[in-house]
């Protein structure tokens, strides 16, 4: 599909060859859940509109009226939002606030992909209540992009998630490949995450699009670990020595440096029933789905 699309959908995912915005695509198609279309700077399928989230939506996307709308796409590079702050800045809040805005005007339920990093990840279980305190630019701008979507009202969700982890995604493929070969692998023993799997966090948005749940919502892991204690966590479940688990420091590498990032999800539990993901069932997930 190129330009101006004929015919309507039921979902519309802005950043279709995004790995979380694929993962959505795939599930709707898979569940029979409606007729989905996808974005990507470069519309190559059928079921494909070309769109950058610094084009005009009303051009692109302006013969569509899908039910749910999700924000996937963006600079998720947290040293390309460091090293470009006005260029990413363009994508990642002017773009994704107008064709949010642009959809919510035309009746569309908007579903944006929001991080752990609007906090500064001195604390763990962080409120939805809590002020956020970005500590990097792309977290600035995942908070600045939040801001303006709540403004729309119940009609908009607003949904922070921890790190995903999935066994299509580095470092977790190569861990998985190289532990079940008797590889030693060595994640760094001085950064943190607190995971979830692909199939939490698409669980999670698939009650959110059914409930029409709007307002902020909290999808997170139960807890914080390094990515050292995770692998050799992962060992242990796929029952291989732990000695091929060597943690080493990340030293200057580009990433999430902060301690935390877990979030209460006390309020989100009560709302859509979804509560934290424990390590074993992470873990489960990963290994189920490599
Ligand atoms: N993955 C996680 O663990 C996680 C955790 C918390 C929140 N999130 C949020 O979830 C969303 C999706 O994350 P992800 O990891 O799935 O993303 P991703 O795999 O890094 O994909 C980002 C996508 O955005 C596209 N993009 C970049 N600049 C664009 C532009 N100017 N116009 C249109 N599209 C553009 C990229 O397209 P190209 O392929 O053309 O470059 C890419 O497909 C993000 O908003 C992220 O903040 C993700």
């Amino acid at each position: 599909m190129t330009g101006s699309q004929e015919g309507t959908c039921s979902d519309l995912v802005i950043g279709g060859d995004s790995f979380l915005g694929a993962a959505i695509a795939a599930a709707l198609t898979d569940g029979r859940q409606g007729t989905v279309v996808k974005t990507s700077r470069r519309a190559s399928a059928a079921d494909t509109v070309a769109f950058d989230l610094r084009d005009d939506p009303a051009r692109a996307l302006g013969a569509l009226l899908p039910a749910t709308v999700y924000l996937c796409a963006g600079i998720t590079s947290i040293s390309q939002c460091e090293d470009d702050p006005a260029g990413s800045r363009r994508v990642n809040v002017e773009g994704m606030v107008r064709v949010a805005r642009f959809a919510h005007a035309r009746g569309s339920f908007i579903i944006y992909l929001s991080s752990n990093a609007v906090f500064d990840g001195h604390q763990p279980r962080q409120r939805m209540d809590a002020e956020p305190g970005p500590a990097s630019e792309y977290g600035r701008q995942k908070r600045a992009a939040e801001e303006e979507i709540l403004a729309l009202g119940d009609g908009a969700a607003v949904v922070r998630l921890t790190k995903v982890v999935a066994a299509e995604r580095q470092p977790f493929s190569s861990w998985l490949s190289d532990l079940s070969a008797q590889r030693v692998i060595y994640p760094f023993s001085d950064r943190h995450l607190c995971p979830i799997s692909t199939q939490h966090a698409l669980r999670a948005i698939s009650v959110i699009r059914r409930a029409h749940a709007g307002g902020i919502l909290h999808v997170s892991g139960e807890s914080d670990c390094s990515y050292g204690e995770f692998a050799a966590r992962l060992a242990d479940r796929l029952g291989v020595r732990r000695e091929l688990v060597v943690p080493r420091k990340s030293d200057d590498a580009p990433g999430w440096r902060a301690r935390y990032s877990s979030l209460d999800v006390t309020e989100t539990a009560a709302r859509i029933g979804i509560g934290p993901q424990s390590l074993p069932a992470v873990l489960a997930d990963l290994i189920a789905a490599a």
